[in-house]
């Protein structure tokens, strides 16, 4: 009988030597099959006197029947632990959350023309566009650009084999707007633009808003106060704002808008070039010559326009400093923009 102890600690050793579900297998066939260890043993009762057989058949199906609970246990444990592999495969793990779809963003150059849109009609000022193929008429000769200025040389213009040409500012629209002749108005007018250049600061593409304020007795005063409004709405943070006398064929006089540095706050840095003020817009007075070009009485009315880069502006609110970034399409870049 000290043999059976033996044989059942041989037999438990077995199971507890199976790391998989195969080799569980063969040394369930080895002890309980029909050659098995456990099997021969309850043969060769037979062997016994009969009146020792029963106690001799208990004990070996007592030590069987613990083989046959440990062997069925570490079964059960190694079927789980395969299940376990599977779902960590991923393959069906039916607890995990579904993939949503990506939620895309508003591109930053779009997102700095709604917020530009959204305070100025906020103060009443309509939203226009116009073509970006235009002519020489409405680009230049109706903004009293002359034939010789440098504007028009072929390497800041793109051309068309007909003459026509993609617009390189925003300013034709004015022309198309005041031809309308509804008058008095109030206009920005945001869209792209087309230039041959490309470096750090240039894009072959860009875009303005154009502003125009078309009524009688319009005043540069008119025109200061709207700007310097709209800079602290946009940036929202109180700044100076500074206008230098400047040139533009298509108003006079013309200034260059200046607003204090919104990284150092006019202490001046690097972004300012230690001056203290960011170039942000060019203005002025609506040119008589203009208004003549769009038919209108010079004498009666007045007006105020300006043009700023839409970039320009975003990449000051939202700390960009190259300008290609705008047009990579780099989603790293892109996605720290949210909803506008
Ligand atoms: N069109 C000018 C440019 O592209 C910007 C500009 C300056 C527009 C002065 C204006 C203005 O309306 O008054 O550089």
């Amino acid at each position: 009988m000290s043999d059976l102890a033996a044989l059942l600690q041989q037999a438990l050793d077995e199971v507890a030597a199976s790391d998989t579900l195969a080799a569980l297998a063969e040394v369930r066939v080895r002890w309980l099959g029909k050659k098995g260890r456990f099997t021969e043993q309850l043969k060769a009762l037979g062997a016994l006197p009969a009146s020792d057989r029963p106690a001799a058949g208990a004990r070996i199906n007592e030590a069987k029947q613990q083989f046959v609970e440990t062997i069925d246990a570490a079964q059960a444990s190694l079927e789980r632990a395969a299940i376990e592999v599977e779902l960590s495969a991923g393959r069906i793990d039916v607890s995990l959350p579904g993939r949503r779809p990506g939620e895309g963003t508003v591109h930053p150059v779009t997102r700095a023309r709604l917020r530009i849109e959204s305070i100025f009609t906020q103060s009443g000022f309509e939203v226009a566009t116009g073509p970006e193929i235009e002519d020489e008429f409405h680009n230049f000769e109706a903004l009293n650009i002359p034939a010789d200025h440098p504007a028009r040389a072929m390497h800041d213009t793109f051309y068309f084999p007909d003459g026509r040409l993609l617009r390189t500012h925003t300013s034709p629209v004015q022309i198309r707007e005041l031809r309308k002749g509804r008058l008095p108005l109030a206009m920005i007018m945001p869209g792209r633009v087309y230039r041959c250049d490309y470096d750090m600061t240039h894009t072959p593409m860009f875009h303005q808003v154009e502003g125009l304020v078309v009524d009688e007795n319009v005043s540069f005063a008119h025109l200061k106060a709207t700007l310097q409004g709209f800079l602290q709405a946009f940036f929202e943070r109180d700044l100076q704002m500074r206008l230098r006398p400047s040139y533009f064929p298509f108003t006079e006089p013309s200034a260059e808008v200046d607003m204090s540095c919104v990284f150092c706050d006019g202490q001046g840095c690097r972004v300012c070039k230690h001056t203290g003020w960011l170039e942000v817009a060019g203005c002025g007075m609506v040119h008589p010559n203009v208004f003549a070009a769009a038919g209108l009485d010079a004498e009666r009315w007045t007006g105020y326009a300006f043009g700023m880069g839409i970039e320009r502006l975003a990449m000051l609110r939202y700390g960009v400093n190259d300008l290609r970034l705008f047009f990579d399409s780099d989603l790293r870049f892109l996605r720290q923009f949210g909803a506008a």
